[in-house]
């Protein structure tokens, strides 16, 4: 299947089935901005667990904060989001369409690197066997041409990026012959710098009310609370703070579903460290945070990184995380080296030390920060995108059916358990209840009676809950019920003392935290 059709399958699935729909949809919906439904919360729960548990459960040098969206706007001239959180924004003249001029020339550099791959993989089934890939690329002339026409793309945008200067990122687009997606159109106005960041007033008389912003990024309030919990933890470097919130930008084009939204959710550590021992700590969370990831026993392929040619205005190293969607490798996560850039702004701009006492140096200074900081929707789609599945089935009859399932992992889905009578009476719905209401204190469980046992599974299978349980006549004898397995469709007979301890086995957010 087509990955377009891919996705646009899954972003209905989303919505058929209770994961997430369109902000206030019945008067047509907010652009780019998204509610999560009734499995939806709950996944999402469970992802902001296994991130936060990841984070400060696991670690004595890592502690949790929750600070407020609203802030001081002296903070974001201090961090440089006001003067410098902008991204550059073209308008095609034709289609009256509205791009970033960045992401034009970035995808244009994408489209050489596939046609470079696919004379790689043209080669490759030519030569068979014997295909050297290595010193096809270095030797074949096509190839050649393609790579040495994207290295100088990159260097002039890296330069004009990195100066602002917007008549070259035209330019560029220009030179490159880059069209509108849409109409194909090269009709293009001027670029012109767009901050993203959203204001509102602060007061209720008006001549009073003062602007403020909507946190663009969760760091600003643990860099402006570094002080605060460093002390009353009487914490000792390195130490990081960990945050899960809200965060708003007003993004020029906010497509693809949740992956690029207006309003979103991060998770975010700041990880204080001694100047001078950034590079071994920014080696060290990458490392980590990569391993955070693969645990969830996805195709570990679908996973890369990406080190930023283009740093942003705080940082001196920084790569992402991407993951391969749908649409193709994006950021998932960013780990970035920021200097002493943040406290550094901050404490000019408050006037008042933030710096640290290091007893075995014997001397006072600001703390240098590795962040880690991941899109919790982002973090969501990649979860749905991995596990998303169209399968062909047996029914029980000999006839094909086809299954649309989750293949969550056991820990993170929305419901753990769904428990079945196989009838409506004789005494199964009385027995069913029974086991659910026994179990509900341990895990997220279901009870269903409508439909057929066959249809039952199959809307367990498309929200992703990996163990449904049968109650049936025999149940009533032998105490014992039948399990059946999301992914294998096996089946098991186990008694119902049992339930508890094995659905609790599997499902349990140990194991994984414990192989990282
Ligand atoms: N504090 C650093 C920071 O905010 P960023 O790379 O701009 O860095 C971090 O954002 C992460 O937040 C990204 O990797 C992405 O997962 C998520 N993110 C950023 N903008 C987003 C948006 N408009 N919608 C959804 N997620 C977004």
């Amino acid at each position: 299947m087509h990955q377009e059709d891919i996705f646009k399958k899954l972003t209905a699935h989303c919505k058929e089935y209770g994961f997430i729909f369109q902000s206030s949809e019945i008067y047509d919906g907010l652009s780019a901005v998204y509610d999560y439904g009734q499995y939806g919360v709950e996944l999402k729960n469970n992802i902001k667990k296994y991130w936060w548990d990841a984070m400060v459960l696991l670690n004595d040098d890592i502690v949790g904060l929750d600070s407020a969206i609203f802030m001081h706007p002296a903070v974001w001239k201090a961090s440089g989001h006001v003067d410098a959180f902008n991204d550059p924004l073209i308008d095609n003249k034709d289609s009256r369409k509205r791009y970033r001029a960045d992401t034009l020339i970035e995808d244009y550099m994408e489209s050489l690197n596939q046609k470079v791959e696919k004379e790689v993989a043209k080669a490759s089934r030519r030569f068979g066997e014997e295909f050297d890939q290595d010193m096809f690329r270095k030797t074949n002339k096509r190839v050649l041409d393609l790579n040495e026409r994207m290295e100088t793309v990159r260097k002039r945008f890296v330069t004009a990026s990195e100066n602002s200067d917007l008549k070259e990122l035209r330019q560029i687009i220009i030179d490159c012959e880059i069209a509108d997606p849409v109409s194909g159109s090269r009709n293009w106005t001027e670029v012109r710098q767009f901050n993203l960041m959203f204001d509102t007033k602060l007061g209720s008389v008006s001549e009073d009310a003062s602007t403020i912003f909507l946190r663009p990024e969760t760091a600003q309030g643990i860099f402006v609370n570094f002080l605060n919990v460093q002390k009353s933890g009487r914490m000792k470097l390195p130490f990081g703070i960990a945050q899960i919130g809200k965060a708003f930008r007003n993004e020029i084009v906010a497509r693809q579903f949740i992956f690029r939204m207006r309003e979103f959710e991060q998770m975010e550590m700041q990880y204080f460290i001694r100047p001078g021992e950034e590079m071994q700590w920014y080696a060290f969370w990458k490392e980590k945070r990569m391993k955070w990831h693969k645990a969830l026993g996805f195709d570990e392929n679908k996973y890369r990184f990406h080190d930023h040619d283009k740093l942003a205005h705080y940082a001196n190293a920084a790569t992402d995380i991407e993951f391969d969607f749908p649409f193709g490798f994006k950021e998932v996560e960013g780990i970035h080296s920021r200097t002493d850039y943040d406290l550094g702004q901050h404490q000019k701009f408050c006037g008042k030390k933030l710096q640290y006492f290091d007893n075995e140096l014997n001397k006072s200074y600001v703390p240098y920060v590795v962040e880690t900081s991941i899109g919790l929707d982002r973090m969501f789609l990649t979860v749905l995108a991995a596990s998303w599945k169209e399968e062909k089935i047996k029914k029980e009859n000999g006839q094909e059916d086809e299954r649309t399932l989750l293949q969550l992992p056991p820990f993170l889905a929305p419901v753990k358990l769904a428990v079945f009578p196989l009838v409506k009476k004789d005494g199964l719905p009385e027995i069913s209840q029974k086991i659910r209401n026994d179990l509900r204190f341990d895990f997220t469980c279901q009870y269903e009676e409508k439909d057929s046992i066959g249809r039952r599974y199959r809307r367990q299978d498309a929200i992703g809950t990996p163990y449904c349980i049968t109650v049936d006549h025999q149940t009533r004898e032998d105490e014992a019920v039948t399990i059946r397995y999301r992914d294998s469709m096996e089946q098991e007979r186990v008694p119902i003392v049992k339930l508890r301890e094995i659905i609790s086995e599997k499902v349990n957010i140990k194991k994984i935290l414990g192989s990282l």
